[in-house]
């Protein structure tokens, strides 16, 4: 198994389906309120990506590490779930803060992309939490180009969230993408600068720091439905995910639309040269 280089067309294809999988989260912004449930967000996203974008939402019967299938076309992750959250009969009530994360296969290529959502006014600790997740996840970003090594990623995101007190989920990790969904290397959101691979022009992945109010300490969901996974201490746990391309001089995000959040301030725009 090796990290796989995109080419020129390759490329093209990691664009679109990234667009395709940004606008989801555009299109599914305006829904998500109090009220509303996981099942009818998840169904929403089915119809848009088959019927609208004729594409296909890559989680509905993905096979991950478990032997259950997973039966949605969406991950729901509320409060101290900490991800793989699957839809259900739940209604999002004011306060939750819920990650929504879309994967959408488009000619053979894929795009991965999340967000977190405030459902109406929610205390000023979650807004914290998910507001220096979505910084921690550009911490790793900014860094990204030719001859940097994946530690150096890993140990920023780290740095940063613990810095503020936070901790950094150490069982999941962002992934090398393309035609498969999860594809080498594992790009892990903690770790020692100088260690790892070194990044090459051409490789895509994920980066999607998983962060909790409490200790990084997770466990399976009462649910015992295969997927979900919740924090340990109950804490809240937020995540933001982009699709990133190495350029000969940086870094593309590819996970890009309209909608999509602007970066923080403390990240340098990108020069072309
Ligand atoms: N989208 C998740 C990720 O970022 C993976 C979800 S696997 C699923 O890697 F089967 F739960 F969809
Ligand atoms: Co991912
Ligand atoms: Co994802």
């Amino acid at each position: 198994m090796t990290i796989t280089i995109k080419d020129a067309q390759d490329i093209q294809g990691m664009r679109v389906a990234g667009r395709l999988t940004s606008e989801v989260l555009d299109y599914l912004t305006p829904f998500v309120q109090p009220g509303v449930t996981t099942n009818e967000l998840d169904k929403l996203v089915h119809d848009y990506i088959v019927n609208v974008q004729q594409a296909i939402p890559a989680p509905l019967n993905y096979m991950g590490s478990g032997n259950v299938p997973y039966p949605k076309s969406i991950c729901t992750s509320i409060n101290h779930q900490v991800c793989h959250g699957i839809p259900s009969d739940r209604q999002l009530k004011k306060g939750d803060i819920v990650n929504i994360d879309v994967t959408v296969i488009k000619d053979g290529w894929h795009g991965d992309s999340s967000r977190m959502f405030l459902v109406g006014p929610v205390s000023i600790a979650a807004r914290r939490l998910c507001s220096l997740t979505f910084d921690a996840m550009w911490h790793g970003i900014k860094l990204v180009r030719p001859g940097i090594h994946l530690g150096d990623i890993g140990f920023a995101i780290q740095k940063f969230a613990e810095g503020h007190g936070f901790s950094v989920v150490r069982e999941f990790c962002g992934h090398g993408i393309g035609r498969m969904f999860h594809e080498e290397p594992q790009v892990l959101h903690y770790g020692q600068p100088g260690t790892q691979d070194r990044l090459v022009e051409g490789m895509t992945f994920t980066i999607e720091p998983m962060v909790n109010a409490g200790k990084r300490d997770i466990k399976d969901g009462p649910e015992k439905d295969g997927w979900t996974i919740v924090t340990k201490d109950h804490s809240l746990s937020a995540q933001w995910e982009h699709t990133v391309l190495v350029t000969r001089t940086g870094y593309e995000v590819l996970t890009l639309s309209a909608g999509t959040p602007p970066a923080p301030a403390f990240v340098p725009p990108q020069t072309l040269a």
